[in-house]
């Protein structure tokens, strides 16, 4: 169960963090991986870990062009894509009444308008070969509050979770599962980076087992939903989130 044998499969965002685990794990599970990333130097270097099969891509997910581009090289190397990872994404916090409109913006191209592109543009070789599985990055911030300037953050997933469910009714007919991932507080390198000490041990106890996930944790649930197994599963925000969902 859950292999992945010969699947083509792209992931965005997959030069570090949780992406960079999505793409060891389904390497392992025997998908040709491509990953796709802003920092092209950190997307060959996971490829050169993966090894043998596994390519290493820039892309900009905000750029209708760039992602075309993307898809393009894939094809022409792999002949297809069969599943899509959307693990890129951004947070600059912000309390709501300091919001830079710039940074705003850029968070939602990067979240939201980076999500709708790829999905649009690689939707469209899915639904000609009427067959694809497209998993996006969501949060539980995407469905509970917090504060900590979070509010922004949380728009961009709210609007990820829409988009899945959407998708997944609009390409239903054309046997393309489209999934989320909700993680709540993974330690990757750039969140322990970005979060204060004292601010990460609230963080922690409200989680029920009163720890943090390991980007492990979210691959697998992103093997899962990738491999046939998850045929019947779509429009599925999926909380990996040590029980934070559960009691709100
Ligand atoms: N780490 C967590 O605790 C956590 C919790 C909930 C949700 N998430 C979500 O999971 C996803 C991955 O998070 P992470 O912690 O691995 O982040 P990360 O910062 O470690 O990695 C994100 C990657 O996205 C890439 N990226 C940024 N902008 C891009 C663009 N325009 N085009 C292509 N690539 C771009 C970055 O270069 C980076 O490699 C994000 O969507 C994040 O919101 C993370």
């Amino acid at each position: 169960m859950f292999r992945l044998d010969g699947k083509v499969a792209i992931i965005n965002g997959g030069a570090g963090g949780l992406g960079e685990a999505c793409a060891v794990a389904f390497a392992a599970q025997g998908a040709k991986v491509v990953i796709a990333d802003v920092n092209l130097e950190g997307s060959k270097k996971v490829a050169e870990k993966i090894g043998a099969g596994a390519m290493g891509l820039a892309v900009n997910v905000a750029s209708e062009e760039s992602v075309a581009e993307l898809a393009k090289a894939v094809v022409e190397k792999y002949g297809t894509i069969d599943i899509l990872v959307n693990a890129h994404g951004i947070n600059i916090k912000m309390p709501a009444v300091d919001i830079n409109i710039d940074n705003w913006d850029k968070m939602f191209q990067v979240n939201v308008r980076g999500v709708m592109i790829p999905c649009k543009v690689i939707g469209k070789i899915m639904i000609e070969k009427k067959k694809g599985k497209i998993i996006n990055f969501s949060s539980v911030r995407g469905i509970r509050g917090t504060d900590g300037g979070n509010m922004p953050y949380g728009a961009t997933k709210g609007a990820v979770d829409m988009i899945t469910r959407m998708l997944a009714a609009e390409w239903a007919p054309y046997g393309i599962n489209v999934n989320a991932v909700g993680p709540s507080v993974v330690m990757t390198e750039n969140f322990r980076k970005a979060v204060a000490p004292e601010r990460l041990e609230i963080l922690k106890s409200k989680t029920l087992f009163k720890k943090f996930l390991d980007p492990e944790d979210i691959a697998a649930a992103c093997v899962y939903l990738a491999s046939k197994e998850a045929d019947n599963i779509t429009g599925l925000i999926h909380y990996v989130d040590g029980g934070l969902t559960a009691v709100g």
